[in-house]
Protein backbone atom coordinates (compact mmCIF):
# COMPACT_ATOMS: atom_id res chain seq x y z
CA UNK A 1 0.00 0.00 0.00
CA UNK A 2 1.34 3.08 -0.94
CA UNK A 3 1.02 5.85 2.03
CA UNK A 4 1.68 9.45 0.36
CA UNK A 5 1.14 11.27 -3.16
CA UNK A 6 5.05 11.77 -2.95
CA UNK A 7 6.25 10.83 -6.24
CA UNK A 8 10.10 9.01 -5.05
CA UNK A 9 10.72 7.90 -8.94
CA UNK A 10 13.73 9.33 -10.27
CA UNK A 11 14.80 10.29 -6.17
CA UNK A 12 17.88 9.44 -4.93
CA UNK A 13 17.39 7.59 -1.48
CA UNK A 14 19.90 6.42 0.85
CA UNK A 15 19.07 4.00 3.51
CA UNK A 16 21.48 3.27 5.98
CA UNK A 17 21.32 0.21 8.01
CA UNK A 18 19.45 -0.80 5.39
CA UNK A 19 20.63 -4.67 6.26
CA UNK A 20 18.17 -4.06 9.42
CA UNK A 21 15.10 -4.63 10.39
CA UNK A 22 13.99 -1.01 9.47
CA UNK A 23 15.98 -0.59 6.59
CA UNK A 24 15.81 -3.23 4.74
CA UNK A 25 11.51 -3.11 5.02
CA UNK A 26 11.74 0.59 3.88
CA UNK A 27 14.13 -0.56 0.82
CA UNK A 28 11.42 -3.12 -0.30
CA UNK A 29 8.88 -0.38 0.06
CA UNK A 30 10.38 1.94 -2.23
CA UNK A 31 11.97 -0.90 -4.84
CA UNK A 32 8.05 -2.01 -4.81
CA UNK A 33 6.23 0.57 -5.46
CA UNK A 34 8.47 3.12 -7.23
CA UNK A 35 10.58 1.07 -9.21
CA UNK A 36 12.24 4.10 -10.82
CA UNK A 37 13.73 5.30 -7.83
CA UNK A 38 17.44 5.00 -7.25
CA UNK A 39 18.32 3.13 -3.81
CA UNK A 40 21.17 3.02 -1.80
CA UNK A 41 21.64 0.96 0.91
CA UNK A 42 24.73 2.02 3.58
CA UNK A 43 25.18 -0.93 6.60
CA UNK A 44 28.19 -2.54 7.33
CA UNK A 45 26.43 -5.73 7.91
CA UNK A 46 27.50 -8.34 10.51
CA UNK A 47 31.27 -9.56 11.41
CA UNK A 48 31.57 -11.72 14.44
CA UNK A 49 32.68 -9.24 16.86
CA UNK A 50 30.62 -9.16 20.04
CA UNK A 51 30.04 -6.25 23.02
CA UNK A 52 30.49 -7.56 26.30
CA UNK A 53 26.72 -8.47 26.73
CA UNK A 54 27.47 -11.72 24.59
CA UNK A 55 25.36 -9.93 21.47
CA UNK A 56 26.66 -9.19 18.00
CA UNK A 57 28.03 -5.90 17.16
CA UNK A 58 25.75 -5.12 14.65
CA UNK A 59 22.90 -7.59 13.20
CA UNK A 60 22.49 -6.47 9.64
CA UNK A 61 22.05 -9.72 7.45
CA UNK A 62 22.26 -10.58 3.99
CA UNK A 63 19.13 -12.49 3.84
CA UNK A 64 16.95 -9.57 4.72
CA UNK A 65 18.24 -7.98 1.24
CA UNK A 66 17.62 -11.27 -0.92
CA UNK A 67 15.27 -10.04 -3.64
CA UNK A 68 16.40 -5.82 -3.38
CA UNK A 69 17.76 -4.65 -6.67
CA UNK A 70 19.29 -1.18 -5.63
CA UNK A 71 22.85 -0.44 -5.03
CA UNK A 72 24.71 -1.76 -1.61
CA UNK A 73 27.40 0.49 0.04
CA UNK A 74 29.18 -1.80 2.94
CA UNK A 75 30.76 0.62 5.38
CA UNK A 76 30.72 1.68 8.33
CA UNK A 77 29.38 5.02 9.83
CA UNK A 78 32.20 5.54 12.37
CA UNK A 79 34.75 5.19 9.21
CA UNK A 80 35.04 8.58 7.53
CA UNK A 81 36.70 7.07 4.29
CA UNK A 82 33.63 4.55 4.35
CA UNK A 83 31.05 7.60 4.35
CA UNK A 84 33.27 8.83 1.84
CA UNK A 85 32.52 6.57 -0.68
CA UNK A 86 28.68 8.19 -0.35
CA UNK A 87 29.73 11.72 -1.55
CA UNK A 88 29.82 10.42 -4.96
CA UNK A 89 25.93 10.78 -4.77
CA UNK A 90 23.39 13.55 -4.65
CA UNK A 91 20.59 12.07 -2.00
CA UNK A 92 17.16 13.34 -2.37
CA UNK A 93 15.91 11.38 0.56
CA UNK A 94 18.21 9.68 3.67
CA UNK A 95 16.41 7.79 6.18
CA UNK A 96 19.45 7.05 8.65
CA UNK A 97 18.35 3.78 10.66
CA UNK A 98 21.85 2.99 11.03
CA UNK A 99 23.04 2.91 14.86
CA UNK A 100 23.89 0.33 17.73
CA UNK A 101 19.96 -0.86 18.28
CA UNK A 102 21.13 -2.74 21.28
CA UNK A 103 19.54 -1.25 24.38
CA UNK A 104 21.87 -2.78 26.65
CA UNK A 105 24.81 -1.84 25.40
CA UNK A 106 26.64 -0.22 28.51
CA UNK A 107 29.78 0.67 26.85
CA UNK A 108 29.22 4.86 26.53
CA UNK A 109 31.70 5.59 24.29
CA UNK A 110 31.13 3.00 21.35
CA UNK A 111 27.18 4.32 21.43
CA UNK A 112 27.75 7.61 21.57
CA UNK A 113 30.50 7.42 18.76
CA UNK A 114 28.28 4.97 16.87
CA UNK A 115 25.04 6.82 17.54
CA UNK A 116 26.19 10.47 17.43
CA UNK A 117 29.30 11.33 16.16
CA UNK A 118 28.28 9.80 12.68
CA UNK A 119 24.98 11.85 12.71
CA UNK A 120 26.96 14.85 12.22
CA UNK A 121 28.06 13.26 8.99
CA UNK A 122 24.11 12.87 7.76
CA UNK A 123 23.40 16.56 8.83
CA UNK A 124 25.76 18.02 7.21
CA UNK A 125 25.79 15.44 3.79
CA UNK A 126 21.59 16.66 4.01
CA UNK A 127 22.67 20.23 4.07
CA UNK A 128 25.12 19.84 1.25
CA UNK A 129 22.34 18.05 -0.83
CA UNK A 130 19.49 19.42 -0.19
CA UNK A 131 18.28 16.10 1.26
CA UNK A 132 14.72 15.30 3.62
CA UNK A 133 16.64 13.65 6.31
CA UNK A 134 14.57 11.35 7.91
CA UNK A 135 16.38 9.61 11.12
CA UNK A 136 15.43 6.99 14.05
CA UNK A 137 15.09 8.08 17.54
CA UNK A 138 13.77 5.85 20.31
CA UNK A 139 11.01 5.72 22.83
CA UNK A 140 14.34 4.70 25.12
CA UNK A 141 14.64 9.08 25.30
CA UNK A 142 12.10 8.43 28.07
CA UNK A 143 13.40 6.11 30.35
CA UNK A 144 10.91 5.53 32.98
CA UNK A 145 8.49 8.65 32.27
CA UNK A 146 5.41 7.94 33.19
CA UNK A 147 2.54 7.38 30.18
CA UNK A 148 1.13 8.61 27.70
CA UNK A 149 5.32 9.95 27.18
CA UNK A 150 4.56 12.99 25.38
CA UNK A 151 7.81 14.68 23.45
CA UNK A 152 9.78 16.96 25.38
CA UNK A 153 9.46 14.92 28.64
CA UNK A 154 12.29 12.61 28.17
CA UNK A 155 14.81 11.13 30.73
CA UNK A 156 16.88 8.62 29.23
CA UNK A 157 18.22 5.97 31.50
CA UNK A 158 20.95 4.04 29.50
CA UNK A 159 23.30 5.13 27.24
CA UNK A 160 21.44 3.82 24.14
CA UNK A 161 18.53 6.27 25.00
CA UNK A 162 21.01 9.04 25.59
CA UNK A 163 22.47 8.46 22.54
CA UNK A 164 19.27 9.35 20.78
CA UNK A 165 18.31 11.93 23.05
CA UNK A 166 21.86 13.58 21.67
CA UNK A 167 20.87 13.16 18.24
CA UNK A 168 17.59 14.90 18.95
CA UNK A 169 19.10 18.02 20.63
CA UNK A 170 21.76 18.12 17.91
CA UNK A 171 18.99 17.96 14.99
CA UNK A 172 17.18 20.67 16.71
CA UNK A 173 19.99 23.07 16.60
CA UNK A 174 20.96 21.83 13.20
CA UNK A 175 17.04 22.86 12.72
CA UNK A 176 17.10 26.09 14.09
CA UNK A 177 20.24 27.10 12.29
CA UNK A 178 18.87 25.75 8.55
CA UNK A 179 15.21 25.72 8.70
CA UNK A 180 14.69 24.90 5.12
CA UNK A 181 16.28 21.80 5.57
CA UNK A 182 13.73 19.13 6.45
CA UNK A 183 15.23 16.59 8.75
CA UNK A 184 12.59 14.77 11.27
CA UNK A 185 12.79 12.23 14.01
CA UNK A 186 11.12 9.18 14.57
CA UNK A 187 10.87 7.36 17.96
CA UNK A 188 9.81 4.17 17.24
CA UNK A 189 8.07 2.45 20.37
CA UNK A 190 8.44 -1.17 20.22
CA UNK A 191 8.95 -2.42 16.44
CA UNK A 192 7.75 -6.21 15.86
CA UNK A 193 7.38 -8.05 12.43
CA UNK A 194 8.93 -9.32 9.08
CA UNK A 195 12.91 -9.30 8.43
CA UNK A 196 13.53 -8.92 12.81
CA UNK A 197 14.46 -12.42 12.93
CA UNK A 198 18.36 -11.65 12.32
CA UNK A 199 18.20 -9.42 15.46
CA UNK A 200 18.40 -12.63 17.67
CA UNK A 201 17.83 -11.64 21.38
CA UNK A 202 17.15 -8.17 20.85
CA UNK A 203 14.33 -9.15 18.35
CA UNK A 204 10.94 -8.50 19.86
CA UNK A 205 8.92 -10.64 21.95
CA UNK A 206 6.88 -11.46 19.70
CA UNK A 207 9.17 -13.58 17.31
CA UNK A 208 10.94 -14.57 20.23
CA UNK A 209 7.31 -15.90 22.14
CA UNK A 210 6.25 -17.59 18.75
CA UNK A 211 9.36 -19.70 18.45
CA UNK A 212 9.23 -21.23 22.26
CA UNK A 213 5.38 -21.89 21.33
CA UNK A 214 6.43 -23.49 18.02
CA UNK A 215 9.11 -25.55 19.95
CA UNK A 216 6.51 -26.82 22.34
CA UNK A 217 8.16 -25.08 24.54
CA UNK A 218 6.35 -23.44 27.74
CA UNK A 219 6.41 -19.54 27.03
CA UNK A 220 9.06 -17.45 29.55
CA UNK A 221 7.24 -14.47 31.34
CA UNK A 222 8.34 -12.18 33.91
CA UNK A 223 6.01 -12.33 37.24
CA UNK A 224 3.24 -9.81 36.67
CA UNK A 225 3.30 -9.83 32.78
CA UNK A 226 -0.10 -8.99 32.95
CA UNK A 227 0.82 -5.55 34.03
CA UNK A 228 3.81 -4.97 32.02
CA UNK A 229 3.03 -2.77 29.06
CA UNK A 230 4.15 -1.74 26.06
CA UNK A 231 3.07 0.04 22.87
CA UNK A 232 3.96 -2.01 19.95
CA UNK A 233 4.00 -1.11 16.57
CA UNK A 234 3.48 -3.18 13.70
CA UNK A 235 6.52 -2.79 11.35
CA UNK A 236 3.78 -1.45 8.48
CA UNK A 237 2.86 1.49 10.43
CA UNK A 238 6.39 2.65 10.87
CA UNK A 239 7.40 2.31 7.55
CA UNK A 240 3.87 4.55 7.10
CA UNK A 241 5.24 6.91 9.40
CA UNK A 242 8.42 7.14 7.77
CA UNK A 243 6.83 7.98 4.02
CA UNK A 244 4.59 10.48 5.57
CA UNK A 245 7.04 12.15 7.54
CA UNK A 246 8.65 12.92 4.40
CA UNK A 247 5.68 15.54 4.08
CA UNK A 248 5.90 16.68 7.88
CA UNK A 249 4.46 20.72 7.88
CA UNK A 250 7.26 21.02 10.45
CA UNK A 251 10.78 19.67 11.59
CA UNK A 252 11.13 18.11 14.61
CA UNK A 253 10.85 14.41 16.20
CA UNK A 254 7.36 12.47 16.61
CA UNK A 255 6.40 8.95 18.54
CA UNK A 256 5.83 6.37 16.25
CA UNK A 257 3.57 4.03 17.93
CA UNK A 258 0.73 2.01 17.99
CA UNK A 259 -1.01 5.01 20.57
CA UNK A 260 -2.39 1.54 22.73
CA UNK A 261 -0.34 -0.13 25.45
CA UNK A 262 -0.62 -4.12 25.51
CA UNK A 263 0.61 -6.54 27.99
CA UNK A 264 3.15 -9.29 27.54
CA UNK A 265 0.65 -12.02 28.66
CA UNK A 266 -1.49 -10.45 25.25
CA UNK A 267 1.23 -11.21 22.83
CA UNK A 268 1.33 -14.77 24.05
CA UNK A 269 -2.57 -15.05 24.39
CA UNK A 270 -2.60 -14.07 20.55
CA UNK A 271 0.15 -16.33 19.73
CA UNK A 272 -1.17 -19.26 21.43
CA UNK A 273 -4.18 -18.53 19.94
CA UNK A 274 -2.98 -18.40 16.36
CA UNK A 275 -1.08 -21.07 16.32
CA UNK A 276 -3.82 -23.37 18.17
CA UNK A 277 -1.66 -24.13 21.12
CA UNK A 278 -2.56 -23.87 25.48
CA UNK A 279 1.16 -23.93 26.78
CA UNK A 280 1.55 -23.33 30.31
CA UNK A 281 3.00 -20.18 31.20
CA UNK A 282 6.78 -20.02 32.95
CA UNK A 283 6.85 -16.87 34.79
CA UNK A 284 10.39 -16.24 36.56
CA UNK A 285 11.68 -13.21 38.34
CA UNK A 286 12.65 -9.72 36.25
CA UNK A 287 16.09 -9.67 36.88
CA UNK A 288 16.31 -6.02 35.67
CA UNK A 289 16.16 -2.62 38.10
CA UNK A 290 14.73 0.48 36.52
CA UNK A 291 12.67 -1.90 33.81
CA UNK A 292 9.91 0.28 31.95
CA UNK A 293 6.66 -0.79 33.33
CA UNK A 294 4.34 1.14 30.90
CA UNK A 295 4.69 2.67 27.55
CA UNK A 296 2.23 3.94 25.23
CA UNK A 297 3.00 6.46 22.66
CA UNK A 298 1.17 10.03 22.56
CA UNK A 299 0.89 10.05 18.36
CA UNK A 300 -1.23 13.34 18.52
CA UNK A 301 1.74 15.65 16.95
CA UNK A 302 2.54 12.64 14.64
CA UNK A 303 -1.31 12.59 13.74
CA UNK A 304 -1.52 16.34 13.30
CA UNK A 305 1.40 17.09 11.55
CA UNK A 306 1.66 14.21 8.75
CA UNK A 307 -1.52 12.33 8.97
CA UNK A 308 -0.10 9.26 10.85
CA UNK A 309 -2.51 7.02 11.01
CA UNK A 310 -1.48 2.92 12.45
CA UNK A 311 -3.89 0.62 11.24
CA UNK A 312 -2.45 -2.61 12.84
CA UNK A 313 -3.93 -3.72 16.34
CA UNK A 314 -1.63 -6.35 18.08
CA UNK A 315 -3.82 -8.77 16.83
CA UNK A 316 -4.01 -7.69 13.11
CA UNK A 317 -0.17 -7.38 13.31
CA UNK A 318 0.61 -11.14 14.69
CA UNK A 319 -1.89 -12.82 12.76
CA UNK A 320 -0.30 -11.02 9.69
CA UNK A 321 3.62 -11.68 11.16
CA UNK A 322 2.43 -15.60 11.55
CA UNK A 323 3.48 -17.37 8.61
CA UNK A 324 6.93 -15.80 8.48
CA UNK A 325 7.37 -16.64 12.56
CA UNK A 326 6.44 -20.17 10.99
CA UNK A 327 8.93 -19.95 8.02
CA UNK A 328 11.86 -18.98 10.18
CA UNK A 329 11.70 -21.34 13.06
CA UNK A 330 14.78 -23.54 11.94
CA UNK A 331 16.70 -20.54 9.90
CA UNK A 332 19.99 -20.29 11.41
CA UNK A 333 20.80 -16.61 12.83
N1 LIG B 1 13.17 -1.99 16.30
C1 LIG B 1 12.76 -1.20 17.29
O1 LIG B 1 11.87 -1.58 18.08
C2 LIG B 1 13.34 0.18 17.45
C3 LIG B 1 12.81 1.00 18.46
C4 LIG B 1 13.35 2.28 18.61
C5 LIG B 1 14.35 2.73 17.77
N2 LIG B 1 14.86 1.90 16.81
C6 LIG B 1 15.94 2.44 15.96
O2 LIG B 1 15.59 2.21 14.62
C7 LIG B 1 16.77 1.99 13.83
C8 LIG B 1 16.64 0.67 13.09
O3 LIG B 1 16.48 -0.35 14.08
P1 LIG B 1 16.29 -1.87 13.71
O4 LIG B 1 15.30 -2.42 14.65
O5 LIG B 1 16.06 -1.99 12.24
O6 LIG B 1 17.70 -2.44 14.12
P2 LIG B 1 18.78 -3.27 13.30
O7 LIG B 1 19.87 -3.58 14.25
O8 LIG B 1 18.13 -4.41 12.60
O9 LIG B 1 19.26 -2.22 12.21
C9 LIG B 1 20.37 -1.38 12.38
C10 LIG B 1 21.28 -1.57 11.19
O10 LIG B 1 22.40 -0.69 11.35
C11 LIG B 1 23.56 -1.39 10.99
N3 LIG B 1 24.69 -0.82 11.72
C12 LIG B 1 24.93 -0.91 13.06
N4 LIG B 1 26.07 -0.30 13.36
C13 LIG B 1 26.56 0.20 12.19
C14 LIG B 1 27.72 0.92 11.85
N5 LIG B 1 28.63 1.25 12.77
N6 LIG B 1 27.92 1.26 10.55
C15 LIG B 1 27.01 0.91 9.59
N7 LIG B 1 25.90 0.21 9.86
C16 LIG B 1 25.67 -0.13 11.14
C17 LIG B 1 23.32 -2.84 11.38
O11 LIG B 1 24.14 -3.74 10.66
C18 LIG B 1 21.84 -3.00 11.08
O12 LIG B 1 21.65 -3.48 9.78
C19 LIG B 1 17.94 2.03 14.81
O13 LIG B 1 18.50 3.31 14.76
C20 LIG B 1 17.28 1.75 16.14
O14 LIG B 1 18.03 2.31 17.20
C21 LIG B 1 14.37 0.64 16.63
Amino acid sequence: MKYSQTNFNNKTILITGGAGFIGSNLAFYFQEHYPDSRIIIFDCFRSEAKFSNGNLQSFGHYKNLIGFTGDITCGNINNPDDLALLNHNKFDYIFHQAAISDTRVYDQEIVMKTNVNSFYWFLEKAKKDNATLIYASSAATYGSMPSPQKIGFENPENPYGYSKYAMDQIAAQFSKKNPNIKIIGLKFFNVYGSKEYFKAKTSSMVIQLGHQILKGMSPKLFYGSDEIFRDFVYIKDVIQANIKACNSSKNGVYNVGSGKARSFQDIVNILQTNLGSNLEIEYFDNPYNGYQMHTQADISSTMNDFDYRPAYSLEDGISEYIPEIIRLIDETI
